[in-house]
């Protein structure tokens, strides 16, 4: 089925449901290696006047490695019956094997951008910033249950350029 280009605004799901529920692949590219990581935890909104995505990613991804080396990531969203391909992709990495081959899926590029033919929603972003989160500002102290290894995620925020759904 072909993918139909719409507005941020025109988005129907709860993001809620969709990132922290059915989850998201994260996906970069560089220098010919496509790579993708599982992820549930991020927002969509708005920040600078900009449609924006946000992601955490710890340092320890071979997804970031990618994201670090590019312009843009997608964000990818499937219907149920790839649980098992985004269960793997929260598990396995890219450092030791092909996780796209391992999937079967099909690599399509908005721009040099790369995405999933499979996915049933599709978020193109730019990276407009990063941080890396830091211990001193955290205010609630219970979060740093999150982070025994003090692998502290680093923040993107992703002006989202294009969203692709399928109907
Ligand atoms: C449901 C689920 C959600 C996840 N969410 C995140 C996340 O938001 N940020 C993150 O850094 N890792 C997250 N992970 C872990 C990565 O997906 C996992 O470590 C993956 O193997 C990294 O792959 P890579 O080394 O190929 O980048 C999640 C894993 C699962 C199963």
């Amino acid at each position: 089925m072909a993918f139909k280009e719409i507005s941020p605004e025109e988005i129907k799901d709860n993001p809620f449901k969709l990132i922290g529920k059915d989850w998201m692949l994260i996906t970069a590219e560089y220098a010919g290696k496509v790579n993708m990581m599982t992820a549930s935890w991020g927002g969509i909104g708005v920040m600078w006047n900009k449609p924006v995505a946000y992601i955490a990613v710890r340092p320890q991804r071979f997804t970031k490695t990618l994201i670090d080396a590019t312009d843009t990531v997608s964000l990818c969203f499937f219907n149920e019956k790839y649980r098992k391909e985004l269960a793997y992709a929260g598990k396995a990495s890219g450092k030791n094997e092909d996780k796209v081959a391992h999937c079967g899926f099909t690599v399509d590029h908005s721009n040099k951008t790369p995405y999933f033919d499979e996915a049933r929603l599709v978020l193109i972003g730019k990276k407009a910033f990063a941080q890396n989160y830091k211990q001193e500002s955290f205010i609630d102290p219970s979060i740093m249950d999150c982070y025994e290894k003090k692998d502290f995620h680093t923040l993107y925020i992703l002006e989202i350029e294009k969203v692709l759904v399928k109907e």
